[in-house]
């Protein structure tokens, strides 16, 4: 063969696969242009995520939920079945004794966390007032207010405040009361 004169290298054909192998850095441009498609991306999706919380159907209900039973698990899974979210409100023990003059067998903590372990349940808040039920209904945002029919026409005012009230049928032949009668028989 030729001698070559000159003292460039000559070129061969790679082979069909053959990658070049390469020790310099990744090319400056390539780094920010990777964050602007991830922080695009998160924009969008956290407005898609916002919008999703707006069209959240919120709905909250009231109670002590002292010795957990079938009538409250019963409850809580229809409130549920009625929207997205479901926000319980559990009386404090002050709020019992003084208003309700019940005194609890469990604790507000040892309750709230009952209640929290429901898996229909978003979020555990405590009642400490009466009053408390129109303020709450704005701050948490709440589109339908649920109670046992125990208390059926008494909290009617709330549709003021542009919510849905419902009253749900109890569950028959349960109730902390009777929990505590049946077992002070035995
Ligand atoms: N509830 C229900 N069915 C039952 C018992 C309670 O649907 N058998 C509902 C109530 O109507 C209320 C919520 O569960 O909306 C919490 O009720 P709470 O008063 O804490 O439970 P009770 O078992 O009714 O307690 P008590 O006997 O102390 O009144």
């Amino acid at each position: 063969p030729k001698k070559r004169l000159d003292h460039t290298p000559r070129l061969r054909a790679l082979p069909h696969h053959h990658k070049f192998k390469t020790n310099r850095a990744p090319h400056p441009q390539k780094a920010p242009n990777v964050t602007f498609i991830i922080n695009l991306f998160l924009l969008l999706y956290n407005k898609h995520e916002k919008k999703g919380l707006k069209q959240m159907k919120r709905v909250i209900t009231y109670g002590t939920f002292d010795l957990l039973h079938y009538g409250h698990i019963n409850l809580l899974k229809r409130a549920k079945a009625l929207g997205d979210y479901l926000i319980v409100v559990v009386s404090s023990d002050e709020f019992n004794w003084n208003e309700k003059q019940k005194k609890c067998y469990f604790t507000y903590e040892q309750r709230k966390a009952l209640v929290e372990a429901v898996r229909y349940v978003d979020l555990v808040i405590p009642e400490t007032s009466w009053e408390q039920k129109r303020t709450d209904v704005h701050e948490y945002h709440v589109d339908t207010f649920v109670m046992g029919d125990d208390w059926k026409g008494k909290f009617d005012f709330l549709k003021e405040e542009g919510v849905e009230v419902v009253y749900l049928p109890r569950t028959p032949e349960i109730s902390t009361t009777q929990i505590k009668n049946d077992l002070n028989k035995k």
